[in-house]
């Protein structure tokens, strides 16, 4: 939000998201005059991109970061520290973070997905400019190619490793283990946030030109899957169950102690299953001509210590010397807006 918004700003604000988001879905324009029909003389009320094209599956997802039920100092600036989630902590520092600021935090969070990019972009772009004055953009990424299949009707989609991302993933079909492991349930609390979850953003470059001089074997003993296949190195297929305990000849384990599916795995993790639902990202190239690429790791869960347990979890893991986590965010994110509400009223109520 901007330095000088009130309470009434970010209100105003979500209903204006809300009423934007119900026609951008169903792939209508900004406003009533959209981009050609309005007066010649004024800024069009939509931006245009996006003109002829379908809805393209957009969805549109927004949340709230710590920061706006209280800065760091203590200031409540919208009335709302009361109400926040007790689980709404800034994430704790990691092994390796190399946070940038220009990639950190935020006080609101919008998503949106579609099949096509310029459907998304044109989304971001107008919600951002109907915030004028009320928010600023403070960064943004655009992903493509999600890098974890989130239902069993999906070919699993590989990230830019190019390994199978999204095989041991929560299925949406699964709807007993959704329950259990991302939306919030009324025990949990607030009441705003019931059937609501907490979203976590990593940007994490990967050193993509380290990687690709790394043996095949060298590959897979980091992921303990196999690069084809997927298959865990403890043998089977896809979907068979990694088995940590099977050793080779010499007596060494054949998925690595360091292994990133062994480091993540809920058994190591008192139970803990994530969504996981990111995206690749190229941001061009840096000045030694070295892709700027990585996984956009985005992941719902009941609670962000779901999160903090695997990423602590992590800290030895082989795939450390291979990527940089270098942005972070935490938003709770609210249930669905109802029909003639607004996304998020809950908390105003
Ligand atoms: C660039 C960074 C990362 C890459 C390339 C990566 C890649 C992979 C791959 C290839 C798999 C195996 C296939 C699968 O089951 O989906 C996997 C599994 C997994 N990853 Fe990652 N991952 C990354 C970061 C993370 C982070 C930050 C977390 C969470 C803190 C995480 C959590 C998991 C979990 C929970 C699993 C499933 C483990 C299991 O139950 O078998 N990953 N990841």
């Amino acid at each position: 939000m901007s330095d000088a918004a009130t309470r009434d700003d970010l209100v105003s604000l979500l209903k204006d998201w809300t009423a934007a988001a119900a026609r951008l879905t169903q792939g209508e324009q900004i406003g009533a005059d959209g981009a050609v029909d309005g007066p010649p003389l004024a800024p069009p009320e939509d931006t245009g991109e996006a003109l002829g094209l379908p809805a393209s599956g957009l969805t549109l997802t927004f949340g709230f970061g710590p920061a706006l039920f209280e800065t760091s100092d203590g200031t409540d600036r919208f009335g709302i520290a009361s109400r926040r989630p007790d689980a709404l902590q800034p994430l704790p520092r990691f092994a390796g973070d190399a946070l940038e600021p220009a990639y950190t935090g935020g006080d609101l969070c919008v998503q949106a997905c579609a099949d096509d990019p310029q459907v998304a972009v044109h989304a971001i772009r107008n919600l951002s400019r109907i915030a004028f004055g009320r928010a600023d953009l403070r960064w943004s990424q655009l992903g493509f190619g999600r890098t974890s299949s989130t239902s069993t009707s999906q070919v699993t989609a590989r990230n830019l490793f190019g390994f199978k991302d999204g095989t041991a993933n929560l299925k949406a079909e699964d709807a007993s283990l959704v329950d259990e492991h991302v939306w919030v349930q009324r025990a949990d609390g607030p009441d705003w946030l019931v059937d609501g979850s907490y979203l976590v953003a990593r940007k994490i470059r990967m050193i993509i030109e380290v990687w690709d001089r790394q043996a095949l074997q060298e590959q897979e003993r980091v992921i303990g899957r196999s690069k084809g296949e997927g298959a865990p190195l403890s043998g089977g297929t896809e979907f068979t169950a990694l088995d940590f305990t099977k050793k080779d000849a010499n007596g060494a384990p054949l998925i690595d102690p360091r292994a990133h599916v062994r480091l993540a795995h809920p058994d190591r993790n008192h139970g803990v299953r994530l969504l996981r639902r990111g995206y690749n990202f190229v941001d061009g190239n840096d000045e030694l001509g070295r892709l700027n690429a990585g996984l956009f790791f985005l992941s719902f869960q009941r609670s962000p210590e779901d999160f903090v347990a695997v990423q602590r979890s992590l800290a030895s893991d082989a795939m450390a010397e291979y990527i940089k986590h270098v942005g972070s965010a935490v938003f709770a994110i609210p249930p669905g807006a109802r029909r003639g509400s607004f996304v998020g009223a809950g908390l105003f109520a």
